[in-house]
């Protein structure tokens, strides 16, 4: 049997499955047996009580989803009482997901969930910040490594950061968030979309926009991947359209030392589980005796990282 085992910075996960936050709830328990899962990542929480966007809140799209959920939220009191616990007890790693609106906001929420049974702390800041016109805090280098770095000072539990795919230069970013402190990069949330309906020429989501999800976010979310990869040493992992032990492994290939599954999972429940036991069955069949050692094994014969730089220069022109 080939080893799934990875290390995410100093913790040890049992296979590098795991789901996305805001894809996955407890209930999810009887249809998965979360002690085969990698890690348990819950909904992201915010500190301030509030009730989310406006209606509707999804929409299904060619080749994914929209979404404009927002974080809605009780506050953390309440999470740390109703919703953390019930995670609790699996034998599985615990990741907490946070989103807040200033780095103020981050630093003092991230202490309060530093307590027993976390195992990581997931920093959601593709959220916007407030402090700066609403853009998210992962689409600049600075605000970013401002976040990150109150983050850092206020736990000593691991620390991940998820950036946006929205931001141009993604390198640049997850070098901040790793020069900040963080353990690791999770590459990453959901690409802002639309969509409207013509017949009453509205916006299907109530927000106007939202955040595309699913298959047809995959290619945009490996490539990110990649870059993060070739940008850091910290482990990445992977996230965006993993539908099939096939894309987890091209995650991988990648750079990803683990992969987070979202949207596949409301269309399939079980999806973690076959991804998991058809990468065990993919590793055994191309005599990888470490699913570990997939990590970064792409051929590239094509673009150095100095080829790549050139190519985002190209597509991002100097403001
Ligand atoms: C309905 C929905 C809710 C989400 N809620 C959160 C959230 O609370 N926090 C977060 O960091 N990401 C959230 N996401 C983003 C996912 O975690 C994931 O990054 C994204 O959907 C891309 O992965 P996928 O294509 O596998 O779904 C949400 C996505 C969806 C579709």
């Amino acid at each position: 049997m080939a080893d799934l085992s990875v290390r995410v910075g100093s913790l040890s996960l049992r296979n590098p499955v795991m789901p996305a936050s805001g894809c996955f709830a407890v209930e999810y328990s009887e249809a998965l047996d979360f002690s085969r899962l990698g890690a348990l990542v819950i909904k992201s929480v915010s500190p301030k009580s509030r009730s989310g966007n406006p209606t509707p809140r999804v929409a299904e799209v060619r080749g994914g989803m929209l979404n404009s959920i927002g974080i809605p939220s009780k506050g953390l009191a309440a999470y740390l009482q109703q919703v953390l616990p019930a995670y609790l007890g699996f034998g599985t790693p615990v990741v907490v997901s946070l989103s807040a609106d200033t780095v103020a906001e981050f630093a003092a929420a991230v202490q309060v969930l530093s307590r027993p049974g976390v195992a990581a702390i997931e920093a959601n800041i593709s959220c916007p910040n407030l402090e700066a016109d609403g853009m998210a805090f992962a689409m600049q280098a600075r605000s970013t490594h401002d976040a990150i770095s109150a983050m850092r000072r206020s736990t000593t539990l691991p620390l991940w950061a998820k950036l946006t795919p929205n931001a141009g230069d993604v390198a640049a970013i997850a070098r901040a968030a790793e020069a900040a402190g963080a353990d690791a990069i999770v590459m990453g949330n959901t690409a802002l979309g639309m969509a409207i309906d013509v017949r009453t020429r509205r916006p299907l989501l109530g927000n106007g926009m939202g955040g595309l999800s699913g298959p047809a976010l995959k290619p945009i979310a490996l490539r990110m991947t990649y870059q993060c990869a070739r940008a850091v040493r910290i482990p990445v992992i992977g996230c965006g359209g993993i539908a099939t032990a096939e894309d987890a492994v091209e995650f991988m290939l990648a750079g990803a030392t683990a992969v987070q599954v979202g949207t596949a999972s409301f269309l399939d429940p079980g999806v973690m589980h076959r991804i998991t036991d058809g990468l065990q069955a993919y590793c055994e069949a191309h005599g990888v005796e470490r699913a570990a050692d997939l990590v970064g094994a792409v051929q590239m014969d094509g673009p150095d990282q100095q080829a790549w730089r050139d190519q985002l220069a190209r597509m991002a022109p100097a403001a």
